[in-house]
């Protein structure tokens, strides 16, 4: 009931105000996160319980099953204010396994209203990379996987990221999985960090690109 969230809410800044006076005026005056996290709406995946990180540390934009698209108002604005105006240097795309996003991209018997919309990305994959996924019990956990690779590719390919790393700011991109069965976090290794202009060759997104070949 909404009275029992009202009355955990008093106690939660009863306490913290008891455990650090000044807390709350603190935060108040300004928020310096060093992270920003694009994750799922999932109720099981909240970034700041997960990273064990307290408000103030993490800027949050989720979704049903954290999709990447690259027209997406909502998360490029999140992004644009993450990177350009809190500066934040730590971008992180985090899926998880288990994800009811993932699972409802391959009902395509089923219908899921919006979501199926939503979902496009995912189920795109899924027929990309049906041969690399297999039909076996871990075939959702790698397609969430695959789906964090891709949308680390696609947040890469923003104008907002390669802005930033234009004028050589050292913001780095990572991609992981947190397991709802153990509430551990897993680094996909597909970081994605500013090339030095004296090597700047090679396509700063070959490392996810890459990956999605050979999915994990
Ligand atoms: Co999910």
């Amino acid at each position: 009931m909404l009275a029992d969230l009202m009355r955990r809410n008093a106690d939660w800044s009863a306490r913290k105000t008891r455990e650090q006076p000044g807390y709350f005026a603190r935060l108040a005056t300004r928020q310096t996160p060093e992270f920003f996290w694009i994750g799922c709406s999932d109720s099981r995946v909240p970034a700041n319980v997960v990273a064990g990180l307290d408000p103030g540390e993490v800027f949050v934009h989720r979704n049903v099953a954290n999709v990447v698209h690259s027209s997406d108002m909502n998360l490029l604005s999140a992004l644009e204010f993450a990177v350009e105006a809190l500066q934040i240097r730590e971008v992180i795309l985090c899926g998880h396994y288990g994800c009811g996003g993932v699972r409802a991209a391959c009902e395509d018997h089923l219908p899921h209203g919006l979501a199926d919309h939503w979902l496009e990305p995912i189920r795109r994959l899924a027929r990309n990379y049906e041969e690399d996924l297999g039909a076996g019990a871990d075939r959702l956990r790698r397609l969430a996987e695959l789906n964090v690779l891709d949308g680390v590719a696609r947040v890469a390919e923003t104008p907002i990221l390669r802005r930033a790393w234009a004028r050589e700011s050292p913001v780095r991109l990572h991609g992981l999985i947190y397991g709802i069965e153990d509430g551990l976090l897993r680094n996909l290794e597909c970081t994605i960090a500013p090339v030095p202009a004296s090597s700047r060759t090679s396509n700063r997104s070959a490392t996810a690109r890459d990956k999605i070949r050979r999915p994990v």
